[in-house]
């Protein structure tokens, strides 16, 4: 057991409360962050006299060594310590003797560890924007390729009227273009440093916060020492975020689980993409879907966890507190993973563009199309509804498309009909005069992917940040 803190106590920690208290197994993951807020803490402390130079240098150098033969795997991190801040502290000391002593100078591991998590999870959000990012990228390529396809668009997972491929993607583009926002929200309300606030109040060291904030990338300080070691804000705006992408995420999948049947075979997932099954040899499943869907949950859960374990912590630090990582890191790795996948998923895809538009034909997609039609023939429109109805019907009967009629039996069920009805309810046409802003009309879809294409140029990833 190395602790930091055997001072006043005369007994040794119980077994079994040691290992409920550590953190060590899962805050290593912060590792990289805890040396360098150490670091950025340290040039600080010599530049305003806390600390000498020398001091200064052998600290740098010492955190520098261990940050090298951890990553070399020279040094292992483990379960002797009690957190990762323990684990520095103590090798720091074990190499460079008293130097290493003075490094916790003004400093809490209650503003380090809120440092650490914010540092960790500001990366989070930037690399989960990346992938974002390139996934837009993807469903911009397909919207290009597929102005032109024609399919059904569904209410009530019903047919219900022609729209293109590049119009059902480009309703995804916004989803995520959204998502991203609400990335680079969260990211300028988080970019403030905590380090400094001490263990809540400050401290009486001449602590120069700019500097630190400064150095690591911070827009500056945070306000309030009470609020910066205790605010965990920042990860359930994330984690609210990443719950909104899973969502989105999960609809798309349940889309191409459904495009995928047997029945549908709008699209042909990847073989790379897909799995078989032990027993049955024809089979070909949407396992990466599936399971995109399903890991939607354990996002979720993430986001009600953080938000139940705040709920009744009084100010400031808290051991409750230290709940906020395990199950929040597996939900950052669960989205990140899913959006690449997914990104890979899409970019691997084959479109059915045949299928697609033969199930838009003979869907009925073109009866509100008709029915238009005979009002501008004078019929009035819940007149044309009933006689559209009826047609319906009779090519239920027969099995067959509306323009599968011919014209003399069109006009049986409306004299007003004259042969330029074919291409009026022609499923190009229905979706090609579909014109208004956001249809999926071509000259208005190339309108939305310009667009996009602009807002891709303009809205760079926030991994192109410091
Ligand atoms: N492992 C702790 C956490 O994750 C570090 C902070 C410990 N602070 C304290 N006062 N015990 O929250």
């Amino acid at each position: 057991m190395a602790q930091l803190w055997g001072g006043r106590f005369t007994k040794e920690t119980d077994q079994l409360v040691y290992a409920f208290n550590a953190s060590i197994g899962f805050d290593q993951k912060f590792f990289r962050e805890d040396v360098e807020g150490s670091r950025a803490h340290v040039k600080m402390l010599a530049k305003q006299k806390i600390i000498s130079q020398e001091d200064r240098d052998a600290i740098l150098k010492g955190l520098d060594e261990i940050l090298y033969d951890v990553e070399h795997h020279k040094l292992e991190i483990t379960e002797e310590y009690e957190d990762i801040h323990s684990f520095v502290e103590a090798n720091l000391i074990e190499r460079i003797g008293d130097a290493g002593k003075r490094l916790h100078t003004g400093r809490s591991r209650n503003d380090q560890v809120a440092l650490d998590m914010r540092l960790f999870t500001r990366r989070q959000v930037k690399e989960t924007d990346g992938l974002l990012y390139h996934f837009l990228e993807t469903i911009l390529k397909v919207m290009e390729e597929n102005l032109d396809t024609i399919m059904p668009g569904f209410t009530h997972l019903q047919k219900a009227q022609p729209i293109t491929l590049a119009h059902h993607m480009g309703a995804y583009f916004e989803m995520f273009r959204r998502d991203r926002t609400r990335l680079h929200d969260i990211y300028e309300r988080m970019n403030y440093c905590p380090l400094g606030s001490g263990a809540l109040a400050g401290t009486t060291y001449p602590l120069d916060r700019d500097m630190t904030a400064q150095a690591l990338g911070f827009y500056g300080p945070t306000a309030n020492s009470m609020d910066g070691v205790s605010d965990r804000d920042y990860l359930i705006e994330f984690l609210s975020a990443a719950s909104t992408i899973m969502m989105h995420l999960s609809r798309f999948s349940e889309e191409v689980i459904i495009w995928n049947s047997n029945e549908y075979r709008f699209v042909e997932i990847d073989d790379a993409y897909s799995t078989g099954s032990s027993i049955m040899p024809q089979k070909k499943n949407p396992d990466i879907a599936e399971l995109v869907r399903g890991k939607t949950g354990r996002v979720y859960g993430a986001l009600m966890q953080i938000l139940t374990t705040m709920k009744g912590i009084p100010l400031a630090y808290n051991k409750d507190m230290q709940e906020d990582k395990e199950i929040a890191f597996d939900a950052m790795d669960t989205v990140k993973g899913c959006i690449s996948l997914f990104d890979g998923m899409l970019s691997t895809m084959k479109f059915n563009r045949d299928v697609m538009e033969d199930s838009a034909r003979h869907g009925f997609t073109n009866a509100t199309d008709l029915a238009d039609y005979l009002v501008v023939k004078g019929v009035p429109f819940r007149d044309a509804h009933g006689i559209v109805g009826q047609v319906v019907l009779a090519c239920i009967e027969r099995n067959i498309a509306i323009d599968d009629m011919s014209l003399e039996e069109l006009q049986q069920f409306s004299s007003v009909i004259e042969e330029d009805v074919f291409h009026a309810i022609s499923v190009k046409t229905c979706v090609d005069k579909r014109l208004t802003i956001g249809a999926p009309g071509k000259a208005a879809m190339e309108r939305q992917i310009a667009y996009s294409k602009n807002y891709l140029k303009d809205n760079e990833s926030l991994e192109a940040r410091a």
